[in-house]
């Protein structure tokens, strides 16, 4: 029965193809642009950078923290980025952080094993649970449903000295590639605010592109880390499953499954700090087994390229996007001394079908309806028309899951399949796009199938990080993924790091001319 979701992801194809030229009328002149950056030495520091001249007390942690907030405030009303903010506690927290300079006696080396982030401002995605702030996670039947405990990362990332600011805006349920919610709105995309920032962790995407942040928490089931990554022109790493902890991060399904699709990991702004988040993150014995910190010598790195993934229910892959997959293949293996190996994955061609299948027949996908007791297909007219208590974004979700579970047959034998295509060994990565094309229009998703190229690397139970490299012509963020295989985390990092030295990595959105 597979032809069904085949004409379907047909049509959703022609259907793109026909609405294109109406979204892009209606957000004619509706676009804001962001205020300069004010405190530039401080706002342009990385996080490894940043945390060494804290602890050395060559820039206090109370200055950094009040040039952030200011940026915050610069910025969000024009992002709508945030869910909750804790500024009076952070500032508070910065102050004690300076106070405790001045009389620890421990060394410099002894504060760096001990509390590598001290002083650093981090924001949360708010499903990831900072306690005494809002996990309302933007159901109208949740608000003011507060965490009563920190994440078990959160909790970690405040043990290393971590100052947490703020947490960020997701979908409804979390479950969407767009933000917004009927509880916090749209959040707005800093490149072209007419756009979205992407999802789920789309308030944190967006406040890391327009410098309101320096590193970030966000999760990922089917791309919720690389697609904001990818749209606000910032770094993701989606860990190998199970090396950090999710205790805390809501909603959680039971089905063990849930463990190899979901994780949580870093965004951040310069490449090197992934490495940093991920020391931190990672829970101790995996951090080990990673090696996070080992060097890695490129040139014992073998390159696999997907350009574009060959299906023809999938849209085609921008040109600028598959000119940054060319381009860094290109730098890696001919300046950096990679070996390039030709190969044809051809199983992940039908990625939209088995690793989704794989998604969306999870048992216990969180299902508001039920809680709620409503129905279905009411909702989902209502929705239509914008008069459901539930976004069109979830009720979307919802008619997939239903269309994989009823119809789409059983994709066991051909998972096990691409499972065995995937033979990266310790030295392999795969370059290819992180998705299709750069940042759309508010509410253009559910005519553009963008999850393929992001949902491999959770079926599959890989690693992946998002690289940012450049804009495109029209001043949008493109970018390129990096898989490695499991428990290679750090070969992703140090081709991140690599591209960008050559891409020149983040840059600031544009100012209004
Ligand atoms: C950005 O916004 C303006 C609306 O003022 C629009 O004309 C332009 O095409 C947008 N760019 C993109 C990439 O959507
Ligand atoms: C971090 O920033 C410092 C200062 O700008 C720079 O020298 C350093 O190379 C950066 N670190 C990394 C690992 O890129
Ligand atoms: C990059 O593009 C060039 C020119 O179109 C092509 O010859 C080359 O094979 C491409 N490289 C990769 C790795 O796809
Ligand atoms: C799917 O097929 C596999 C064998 O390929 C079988 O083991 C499994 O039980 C089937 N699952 C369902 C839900 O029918």
């Amino acid at each position: 029965m597979e032809i069904l979701l085949t004409i379907l992801l047909v049509l959703t194809r022609i259907l793109d193809f026909i609405t294109e030229p109406f979204f892009k009328c209606a957000a004619k002149n509706k676009r804001l642009y962001l205020p300069p950056l004010k405190n530039e030495d401080i706002l342009k520091i990385n996080a490894t950078e940043l945390a060494k001249k804290i602890r050395h007390k060559k820039i206090s942690a109370l200055e950094v923290c009040k040039a952030y907030i200011q940026r915050i405030k610069d910025v969000n009303p024009i992002l709508n980025a945030i869910v909750e903010d804790r500024f009076r506690e952070a500032l508070r927290e910065a102050k004690q952080v300076d106070a405790y300079l001045q009389k620890t006696s421990l060394t410099l080396e002894e504060i760096e094993k001990f509390k590598p982030l001290l002083g650093v401002p981090v924001t949360v995605k708010e499903s990831c649970g900072v306690k005494g702030l809002s996990l309302c996670c933007g159901l109208l039947s949740r608000k003011g449903f507060t965490a009563q405990t920190d994440g078990e990362v959160v909790a970690k990332i405040k043990s290393c000295g971590g100052i947490i600011l703020l947490v960020s805006t997701t979908p409804e349920l979390v479950i969407s590639w767009e933000t917004w919610s009927h509880v916090n709105g749209y959040t707005n995309n800093p490149y072209n605010t007419t756009c979205t920032p992407g999802g789920s962790s789309g308030g944190e995407g967006a406040l890391l592109g327009s410098a309101a942040s320096l590193v970030g928490i966000g999760s990922d089931i089917a791309g919720s880390l690389r697609l904001p990554a990818l749209f606000n022109g910032v770094f993701s790493h989606k860990p190998t499953p199970k090396v950090v902890a999710l205790k805390g991060h809501w909603p959680l399904g039971e089905d063990p499954k849930y463990q190899q699709f979901l994780v949580i990991g870093p965004l951040t702004r310069y490449a090197c700090d992934l490495r940093l988040m991920m020391n931190v993150m990672c829970n101790d014995k995996k951090c080990a087994e990673l090696k996070i910190s080992e060097r890695v010598d490129l040139k014992q790195i073998n390159i696999f390229c997907i350009e574009e993934l060959h299906d023809i229910t999938q849209p085609k892959v921008s040109d600028s996007i598959k000119k940054a997959v060319n381009e860094s293949v290109k730098y890696l293996t001919e300046i950096k001394g990679c070996k390039l190996i030709k190969y044809n994955f051809m199983s992940f061609n039908k990625a939209m079908y088995i690793c989704g299948s794989e998604l969306y027949t999870l048992k216990d996908i969180p299902d508001a309806l039920k809680w709620e007791n409503a129905n279905f297909w009411t909702e989902l007219v209502l929705s239509i028309f914008w008069k459901s208590r539930f976004t069109l974004n979830l009720m979307y979700a919802y008619v997939i899951q239903k269309i994989y579970q009823c119809f789409v047959g059983n994709y066991t034998a051909k998972y096990e399949e691409m499972k065995q295509e995937e033979k990266l060994g310790d030295n392999g990565v795969i370059i290819l796009p992180t998705s299709i094309g750069p940042a759309h229009k508010h509410n253009q998703m559910f005519f553009k199938n963008i999850y393929a190229y992001l949902i491999l690397a959770n079926a599959l139970g890989l690693p992946a990080s998002a690289v940012p490299c450049g804009l495109d012509t029209n001043g949008m963020p493109i970018g390129v993924q990096v898989i490695a295989a499991p428990y290679q985390d750090r070969l992703c990092l140090a081709v991140a790091e690599e591209l960008e030295r050559h891409f020149g990595g983040w840059v600031p959105p544009p100012k209004k001319k």
